[in-house]
């Protein structure tokens, strides 16, 4: 081995394995120096002040902002690269025609070169964390090597990361182990600019049947906080798959009544569908006494447990620690809660400075500043934008906040048992056809409609707007082997508990004949959320319908908002043609996942074809 750099490791590590690993990633990408993170607030205040010094982040306003910072990032790396991301299993069968796939012997070679000598000039920092409470049964360790200081205090905000992983790691724990250069080597008289990165080449990159990420060339989000999308989902679901659990791109919420009765749901909706503020959702006030409390945002990890009567129900954890948050369009009315939460110790990325040192991004306030820097350092003001149509804040600029902050994060957020889920609920964006809500008539059937979600492209993704593209279970991007197998697994699941959640369908987001939103959302959905936690709880009718149970007028709780019969009507409506159109593209999408689609929802769609054209008859 070439390296000659000290391992550095301190004395609490006693995991001989692990610091083999880490001494043959140190020879491979040749850093200056080994710095293994104790997850210590003295550690991350030095890591921020030490990027402040090198221009990698500006300090906000101490008092408008306390401990909260701003970084920019280069323009080649501003989100998640699906192009660039790959699942690297032996048989490409396994990885499914949804994910990139490449030969993992050939993958290594790419990336033993690209790696070599990567880490020159940098510290390479050792990131122990775990996803999920520390100890919870349903919590897992992971090891992030990275060049990135960025990465290891948003780590610190999104993980439990620091020395307290080896209490559980101890002498030969697992872990996933996931290695991340920014693949930006410094030359002996270079200095870093304000975020350094590879503009040319990235590549995300996972091995399911090892548990192993790589990852190189971007500091960004998802591509570089290794813990989010890479291992909770896309390696977690391997793993889930392997050892009869759910990994999930879910948020989780508790609904607790005047009484105090709490129901906990957790729901999947693809990006720009307003997961989050779902997630925090503040009742109307005609709902008094009722309350939403936030669970997690975006992740959840679901395993089969037994209750103290000794049946057995999902129980829900979320891995993470922290909301890596869109910032446009959060504000005091969309979202009160997260507002609240990032009043202090926050990372923004690509948001705008203000010129008194604070943060803002469109949608923030009615009013914009009349001056404020742009994500890429420009000086910007309301006539720009009108001239330019340049945006203040990147439309995928970012806020990294701690949960614990948040007003409504719920009592048992931390809880290592994490919560009973008795419904799941999946959402799309869909101007058209989706009803507002309605529940399946069984799990089967349930499993269905969450592989057939679809969601309208919007202007924040790249490619035309107002597409349907279907996004099963909203994990698309991140399901970590073959569709059809995962589909699967979630047929099986259903069948491990003996209280299997409700599954609903909901749409926020129909259109009526001028464009014009037909429901109002955020606070409002309460009223959906009621009518979902009464029909877990038995209490409430519905109506049969082909697609399923639906409310009918009177099942829900309308004080306090004016909304007639005939709109609700137009708000539930089953149009039949667009359905016969909406299975057809169901069909098209199932054609494309091949043998491995379960016989059952073939046949499922032939049913649903039968029952709207039985209706439209
Ligand atoms: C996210 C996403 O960042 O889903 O959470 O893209
Ligand atoms: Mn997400």
């Amino acid at each position: 081995m070439s390296q000659t750099v000290p391992l550095n490791a301190p004395a609490y590590v006693k995991h001989e394995g692990l610091k083999k690993w880490v001494a043959e990633i140190a020879a491979l990408t040749q850093p200056d120096r080994i710095y293994w993170a104790d997850g210590s607030q003295e550690e991350y205040d030095r890591l921020c002040a030490e990027m402040v010094e090198a221009g990698m982040l500006i300090k906000l306003n101490q008092e408008k902002r306390p401990n909260s910072y701003l970084a920019w990032s280069d323009p080649s790396d501003v989100a998640r690269v699906e192009d660039r991301t790959y699942i690297c299993s032996k048989n490409k069968d396994d990885a499914g025609p949804t994910n990139n796939w490449e030969d993992p012997a050939k993958m290594r070679d790419t990336l033993n070169g690209l790696f070599k000598g990567c880490m020159h000039g940098r510290t390479m920092y050792v990131v122990p964390f775990s996803m999920g409470p520390l100890g919870s049964p349903i919590a897992h360790i992971g090891i992030e090597i990275t060049d990135s200081p960025y990465v290891v205090v948003n780590m610190r905000t999104m993980t439990r990361m620091g020395a307290k992983v080896f209490d559980v790691l101890g002498a030969s724990g697992d872990y996933v182990p996931c290695v991340h250069s920014i693949g930006a080597p410094l030359g002996p008289n270079e200095k870093d600019s304000r975020w350094p990165c590879n503009p040319d080449t990235k590549y995300i990159v996972h091995y399911p049947e090892t548990r192993e990420i790589w990852s190189y060339g971007s500091g960004y989000g998802g591509n570089a906080l290794l813990g989010k999308k890479c291992f909770a989902l896309r390696i977690a679901s391997n793993m889930a798959r392997d050892e009869g659990w759910l990994a999930e791109h879910m948020l989780i919420l508790g609904v607790e009544s005047p009484q105090g009765e709490k129901t906990y749901v957790a729901a999947a909706f693809p990006s720009a569908c307003g997961k989050t503020n779902f997630a925090m959702l503040i009742p109307p006030k005609t709902f008094d006494g009722w309350k939403i409390t936030t669970v997690g945002d975006d992740i959840a990890w679901i395993k089969p447990q037994k209750q103290a009567d000794g049946s057995t129900k999902f129980y829900a954890i979320n891995p993470e620690a922290g909301f890596f948050g869109v910032a446009p369009g959060t504000s005091e009315k969309t979202n009160f809660n997260a507002m609240a939460t990032l009043k202090e110790n926050i990372i923004f990325t690509n948001v705008a400075l203000t010129d008194d040192g604070d943060v803002w991004w469109e949608g923030m306030s009615k009013e914009a500043p009349a001056h404020c820097i742009d994500w890429q350092g420009k000086d910007w003001t309301p006539e720009i934008a009108k001239e330019t149509g340049r945006k203040a804040a990147h439309p995928n600029s970012r806020f990294t906040a701690p949960a614990e902050q948040c007003p409504s994060v719920d009592a048992k957020w931390e809880d290592p048992q994490g919560v009973p889920i008795s419904a799941f609920i999946f959402g799309g964006r869909r101007a058209t056809t989706v009803p507002l809500a309605y529940q399946a008539f069984n799990w089967n059937f349930g499993v269905y409609m969450a592989a057939t979600l679809g969601s309208e492209t919007t202007a924040a993704a790249f490619g035309a707007q107002g597409v349907v593209r279907r996004d099963p279970f909203a994990m698309l991007p991140f399901c970590g082997y073959h569709m059809g197998d995962y589909f699967n697994h979630w047929l099986k699941m259903g069948h491990t508990v003996d209280q299997a959640p409700g599954i609903f369908c909901v749409n926020w987001f129909r259109l009526n004949d001028k464009g014009e939103f037909m429901w109002p959302g955020f606070g409002e959905n309460m009223r959906v959320l009621k009518w979902i936690v009464d029909r877990v709880r038995g209490r409430v009718a519905a109506k049969e319908t082909a697609l399923g149970w639906m409310p009918r007028f009177e099942d829900i709780d309308w004080t306090g908002l004016e909304i007639t019969k005939a709109e609700f009507e137009a708000l539930t409506k089953i149009d039949a043609d667009a359905w016969k159109s909406e299975l057809a593209g169901h069909k098209e999408w199932f054609d494309k996942l091949g043998e491995k689609l379960p016989k059952q929802l073939t046949l499922k769609r032939e049913l649903f074809e039968m029952n709207i054209f039985r209706d439209a008859a």
